[in-house]
């Protein structure tokens, strides 16, 4: 940087020709405010009229001189000087940051310094936000969720969603120097249902556009298990194998199920495999009711299975109850067939004579007198079925 010994001097210089500039509005330097997004490049321009020469200064908002006259005076690479001509000069700032907010100032000395300021703005979009669960979910209870930004600026509005709709929370902010943190807190009832339900949060900016930063989240309720047994299909006599399956819900699942039988111990050859136990070579000894049971944090739950053993001969008995059934089933029907065609028959027997009655009738002016034939006709037909049945 050399020593600037002529400023004094060509301001006194210049003196004359700015004289020209009489009008109170004519201005020799114009700013141009200036947003940038945060780590972007800056371009920071001074517009000139009737520039004469004269010295122009550029200054950061601290008041430090950038550039003097097209030399670089602070020693900051993020600074260039990209164009200087008598009408435009340009510097731009890279990798801008909020510290570099501010106004900057384009100075031009002549016999009187005008100077304007071009105020940079740094605009900070939001990163993806956060989501913070105070406490687990549990079924029946409330759980609050916070979605947070942790910097922005101008601050970012955060939404809470759920199937498309939105969840009002609470929103609050709070200032971190240039930046602002928001969060947006929101409470909801929770049951089982709800466990792996998607919600997110949103946030948008101005400088986001219309894009949006999403955080999903999948609601993860606890609750206490349910348990049910598969009941085998038909009924199980000596000698066949049962095997019964204790179907189990939970949050968290219960690891594993306990299968114990009531007022008995398991039979000696039972198997169990996961959820299920497995019996081969069924006798009467296997009567019984068993027991699955199962348990989280969140609490227990019970179901239970009698078994039956029945003898081959019963079996064969059971059995022949169920075409009996069928037999008695398709007699039902036969017997309504027959009276739907029985009353069909009326019908079209009756609509015969009835039609009849009505070109009777038709000479008839009233419609309240021809009604009236059409219910006669009715109680004909009525009579009529009286005989016929
Ligand atoms: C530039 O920004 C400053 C400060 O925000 C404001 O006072 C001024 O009016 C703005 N100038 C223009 C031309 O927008
Ligand atoms: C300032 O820089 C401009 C552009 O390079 C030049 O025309 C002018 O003569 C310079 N003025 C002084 C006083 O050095
Ligand atoms: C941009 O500036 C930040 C600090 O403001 C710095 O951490 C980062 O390394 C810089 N990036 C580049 C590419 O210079
Ligand atoms: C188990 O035994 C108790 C007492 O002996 C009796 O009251 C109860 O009914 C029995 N339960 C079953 C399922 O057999
Ligand atoms: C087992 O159950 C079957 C069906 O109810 C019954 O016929 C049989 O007598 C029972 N056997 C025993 C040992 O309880």
């Amino acid at each position: 940087m050399r020593p600037e010994p002529r400023p004094l001097l060509l301001l006194l210089a210049s003196h004359a020709l700015l004289l020209l500039c009489l009008a109170p509005r004519c201005q020799a330097v114009q700013a141009e405010n200036v947003t940038v997004l945060e780590g972007g490049t800056a371009e920071i321009s001074c517009r000139l009229q009737n520039y004469d020469g004269s010295i122009v200064v550029i200054q950061n908002p601290r008041r430090q001189t950038l550039f003097f006259n097209g030399t670089r005076a602070l020693k900051d690479d993020r600074f260039q000087m990209v164009l200087f001509t008598p009408r435009l000069v340009r510097i731009t700032l890279t990798n801008v940051s909020v510290s570099d907010e501010g106004g900057y100032f384009c100075q031009l000395y002549t016999d009187a310094t005008h100077h304007q300021v071009a105020t940079l703005s740094v605009s900070v979009p939001p990163e993806t936000p956060t989501i913070e669960v105070k406490q687990e979910a549990v079924e029946g209870a409330e759980v609050e969720l916070t979605c947070l930004s942790p910097r922005s600026k101008p601050p970012a509005t955060l939404r809470w969603i759920r199937d498309r709709r939105e969840i009002p929370g609470v929103v609050s902010q709070q200032d971190n120097g240039k930046t602002v943190s928001v969060s947006n807190t929101i409470r909801l009832p929770v049951e089982r249902k709800d466990n792996g339900a998607a919600i997110s949060c949103e946030a948008s900016h101005p400088a986001l556009g219309g894009q949006k930063r999403i955080r999903h989240y999948r609601l993860d309720v606890h609750f206490a298990p349910t348990v049910r047994i598969i009941p085998p299909p038909g009924i199980l006599r000596e000698g066949d194998s049962l095997s019964l399956t204790c179907s189990v819900t939970g949050n968290p699942l219960p690891r594993n199920v306990l299968w114990s039988r009531i007022n008995d111990t398991i039979p000696e050859r039972a198997e169990f495999s996961g959820p299920t136990l497995q019996m081969s070579r069924l006798s009467q000894t296997h009567n019984g009711t068993y027991l699955c049971q199962a348990q989280n944090n969140y609490g227990r739950a019970a179901d239970h299975y009698t078994l039956l053993v029945y003898d081959p001969g019963a079996v064969v008995e059971t059995h022949s109850a169920m075409p009996y059934a069928v037999i008695g089933g398709i007699l039902a029907l036969l017997v309504f067939t027959v009276i739907c065609v029985l009353i069909i028959t009326i019908w079209c027997s009756v609509r015969q004579k009835g039609s009849y009655l009505t070109h009777e009738a038709s000479g008839l002016d009233e419609h309240g007198e021809v009604q009236e034939a059409f219910l006669n006709g009715n109680d004909v037909a009525q009579g009529k079925k009286e005989y016929l049945l």
